[in-house]
């Protein structure tokens, strides 16, 4: 039987895992597809370079664009990463009658829309589950297994690194910096630790899946997108001690005006709830359909296997539709192109939930009076309010609030007013805190 000819751009971690995943498991992948899957070209940078992984058989080559419009190559897996420069080399792909299987999340975020038309308008698919939650078949579950459902939310945690800095600030009371410098030590973080820590993995990640959850066209430009970096371990503690973890959560949902928010922000959720029991480098998504009620997917977001598994998944896919006409393929997105449609997107002000708000006070007479005036007139109503122990030599104390639920759009207004009190040392810390359902 011919082999599926694969031509892999980028032997990086996932490039690794997925040459070794695939000798590995050769003889269970061809009982599954009936061919075998053969690694035929891989392009690199350098290949000099010394690789733990076999390439006995593989033609390894520096140029990229050779193995996108190479005939004796039947399916691309792009892994080199980056916007501008993998955008030619799918496109160069897709136009040579090529299928594509890429884990890259910004490329697709960012240019996906146009991209998934292009691979439509050459007939071929554009596959990527290793993209978002690394080894967790999360966007298999949204297009095809919930099929059924009408989505009403997703809340992912879909950063590992950024995981991993909470649970250990949390475990341990480290700051940030010294978490980050952990995780970077570890090989988690990247040395730019930028798009981990201040959500835009998350986001790029959640662009897509907002994208499969609701039939609508990539958006990354309608998120708000809130890191990490502002998370002390005080607040983690605070947190704790009310009963609530700390996570940087991905959330899509349909809003109390009907619009769909798009949201990548640190939020408190209830310490018995299952996502806050995801500790570590791991990542877990709940998906809430009309029809099954919360479901739960947990697993590595990220690493070479787990992230292999991913692309060796669209890989036994592709395979099996090489050739057939589109009809016979689930559409890149889960719905049939003429039923995608435009969302309103919900904006941040119209955001409803209650809020973990932590002042720095001047511990003096009447401060919580004005305090509280200010949430009264915003029609604000206070759940909890603890006044802390100060900070050895501080001149101030925190105090800690948990509201009712509120808009956004007031909490912003208080808030503001509250800073602006002689009183308090601003900014306030703001955050949200996420009714899970289980
Ligand atoms: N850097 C990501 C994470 C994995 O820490 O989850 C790849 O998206």
């Amino acid at each position: 039987m011919d082999p599926v000819r694969i031509g892999i751009l980028g032997l990086g971690t996932v490039g690794g895992g997925t040459v070794s995943l695939l000798r590995r498991n050769a003889e269970s992948l061809q009982r599954r597809l009936g061919r075998p899957l053969k690694v035929s070209r891989v392009a690199v940078n350098d290949p000099n370079k010394p690789r733990s992984v076999e390439l006995e058989g593989i033609d390894v080559t520096t140029d990229a664009e050779a193995v996108c419009t190479d005939p004796e190559v039947d399916i691309v897996v792009e892994l080199v990463g980056g916007v501008d420069n993998a955008e030619p080399l799918v496109r160069k792909a897709l136009n040579s009658g090529k299928p594509v299987v890429t884990a890259n999340k910004a490329l697709l975020a960012e240019r996906g829309n146009e991209l998934f038309r292009y691979a439509g308008e050459q007939g071929v698919d554009l596959a990527f589950e290793a993209a978002v939650a690394g080894g967790i078949p999360i966007i298999k579950a949204l297009r095809e297994g919930l099929a059924g459902n009408r989505i009403q939310s997703v809340h992912a945690i879909a950063n590992g690194t950024a995981n991993y800095i909470l649970s250990r600030m949390r475990t341990e009371a480290m700051a940030f910096d010294d978490a980050l410098t952990e995780a970077q030590e570890l090989g988690y973080a990247e040395l730019d630790p930028t798009f981990d820590v201040d959500g835009i993995d998350a986001a790029h990640k959640l662009a897509l899946i907002a994208a499969v959850a609701f039939g609508a066209p990539i958006n990354y430009e309608a998120l708000t997108i809130e890191g990490i970096r502002p998370i002390t371990a005080e607040d983690i503690a605070f947190a704790d001690e009310m009963g609530y973890r700390i996570k940087l959560l991905a959330i899509t949902k349909h809003g109390p005006d009907g619009g769909i928010e798009l949201r990548v922000q640190p939020a408190l959720v209830r310490t018995d709830t299952m996502l806050a029991s995801v500790e570590g480098v791991f990542n877990a998504v709940q998906v809430i359909g009309d029809a099954v009620g919360p479901t739960l997917y947990y697993g590595p977001g990220a690493g070479a296997d787990p992230t292999a598994s991913a692309v060796v998944g669209d890989l036994v896919d592709v395979a099996r539709t090489l050739g057939a006409p589109p009809q016979y393929r689930v559409p890149y997105l889960g719905f049939h192109a003429e039923g995608m449609q435009e969302p309103r997107w919900a904006p941040i002000e119209e955001v409803e939930t209650e809020y973990y708000l932590r002042l720095q006070a001047q511990d003096q007479p009447g401060v919580l009076a004005q305090v509280t005036r200010i949430l009264a007139e915003e029609g604000i109503s206070i759940e909890a309010m603890r006044q802390k122990e100060p900070r050895p030599e501080a001149s101030d104390v925190p105090v800690v609030l948990l509201t009712h639920t509120t808009r956004e759009r007031a909490m912003r207004r208080a808030l503001d007013a509250i800073d602006r009190l002689d009183v308090i040392n601003g900014p306030s810390q703001m955050i949200r805190l996420e009714e899970v359902e289980e």
